[in-house]
């Protein structure tokens, strides 16, 4: 496809498809030839064993899902395929203080294993075109690195996050949530919200704090809720107009992330 001129659209994801993935897949096809979708659930990044066995695996749904929009190839590797005998993962240690920071602190060696399959999976397919979520927005800080390093005829794009109507975050993991924990999980959002919606100089702290707070309550488990820079992601000690506050919470045994950028 290369060699006929085609632009190949690439869209990595480790499955239990949704609409925030469906909308990275119409993003790619407005502007490539071919879409490439992958689905492979990788080991190397998950922290515990426990998340990677738990992790919704629904391949006769999603392969319906992409036939009904404008994928053209399903890449479905095995963990063999990808890994042979050795699960060693690359490092991103000198990537930037950014990695050190918010996921990257939350979860030791996870940006390795996201490197280490993408740069696989990159020299598998080939693409002309990469599409990543804001969703994970330190992993897409991740990805512009390693294509600024390694694949730098490789255009990415940022495409924003797919949201429920009442606001939660489209995630993989949302179908672990209880009921109960379902009919909570806005307020992750909701908060997003009263920071952004209050971010003026003299109000920011406090209202980030408030935030804190309110995401403290049971049966929330606190991680973080942070203000940052959105390009180094330092977090803010002093106000500026561009930021990006980004969240951490835990509902039972699944762990969800969320953030919201702020532009002048
Ligand atoms: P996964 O969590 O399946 O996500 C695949 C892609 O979908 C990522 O770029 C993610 O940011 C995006 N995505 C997830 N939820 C979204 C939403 N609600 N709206 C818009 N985009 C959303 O991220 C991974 O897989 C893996 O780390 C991977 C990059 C595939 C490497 O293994």
């Amino acid at each position: 496809m290369r060699a006929a001129n085609l632009s190949i659209g690439f869209v990595p994801t480790m499955g239990a498809l949704h609409y925030g993935h469906l909308s990275l897949i119409e993003a790619a096809k407005k502007k490539c030839d071919i879409v490439v979708c992958s689905i492979f659930v990788n080991p190397t990044q998950f922290n515990q064993e426990s998340d990677l066995n738990a992790y919704p695996r629904t391949l006769e749904n999603d392969i319906q899902l992409l036939l009904s929009c404008s994928c053209d190839i399903l890449f479905h590797p095995e963990v063999s395929e990808m890994y042979g005998e050795s699960m060693e993962k690359e490092s991103t240690e000198d990537y930037g203080n950014f990695i050190h920071v918010l996921e990257g602190a939350s979860r030791p060696g996870h940006f390795d294993g996201v490197v280490t399959v993408l740069r696989k999976l990159f020299l598998l397919v080939l693409p002309h075109q990469v599409f990543f979520g804001q969703k994970d927005y330190q992993q897409c800080l991740v990805v512009q690195t390693l294509i600024h390093r390694s694949f730098p005829e490789i255009i990415f794009h940022l495409c924003p996050i797919a949201r429920e109507m009442d606001g939660l975050a489209m995630s993989s993991r949302n179908v672990r949530l209880t009921e109960a924990e379902r009919a909570l999980a806005p307020k992750i959002f909701e908060n997003l919200s009263l920071v952004a919606n209050n971010w003026k100089k003299d109000y920011w702290q406090s209202v980030l704090s408030q935030a804190s707070i309110n995401l403290q309550q049971e049966p929330f488990v606190f991680e973080y809720l942070s203000a940052c820079d959105p390009k180094s992601l330092r977090e803010l000690d002093t106000f500026q107009e561009n930021a990006i506050i980004l969240v951490a919470v835990r509902l039972g045994s699944t762990r969800l992330i969320d953030n919201l950028i702020i532009q002048a």
